[in-house]
């Protein structure tokens, strides 16, 4: 479990990268909702937290090739990417700081 942050750092539908014990995560926020995933992508190594974040579908692409993955459960919804990114677990403390904890499923 480690602070990321805090609530008013992340900007809404902006991912941002993040370290975990040295495991690079990016974080997503949708309003009140809060998303961290793996920031590498499956496909190949690129950096999840420089796409868009579709927040209606509660996904994020990869600006490299394009492939889409839930938030939620980290699956690809596009080609080529056809693994999974991780997902992690992710809270918002009564004091308004952000911690993660890697390899939970949120
Ligand atoms: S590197 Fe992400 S889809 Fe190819």
């Amino acid at each position: 479990m480690a602070v990321v942050g805090r609530v008013e750092d992340f900007v809404d539908a902006k991912p941002r990268a993040v370290e975990v014990d040295g495991h690079p995560v990016c974080v997503v926020r949708i309003g009140d909702r809060f998303f961290a995933v793996d920031d590498i992508c499956s496909h190949a190594h690129y950096r999840l937290s420089e796409g868009d974040v579709y927040e209606e579908e509660l996904e994020i692409e990869c600006w490299k090739h394009g492939s889409t993955f839930s938030l939620l459960d980290g699956r690809p919804q596009s080609l080529p990417a056809t693994r999974p990114i991780g997902v992690h677990r992710i809270s918002v403390r009564e004091d308004g700081s952000v911690e993660v904890e890697l390899g939970g499923d949120k």
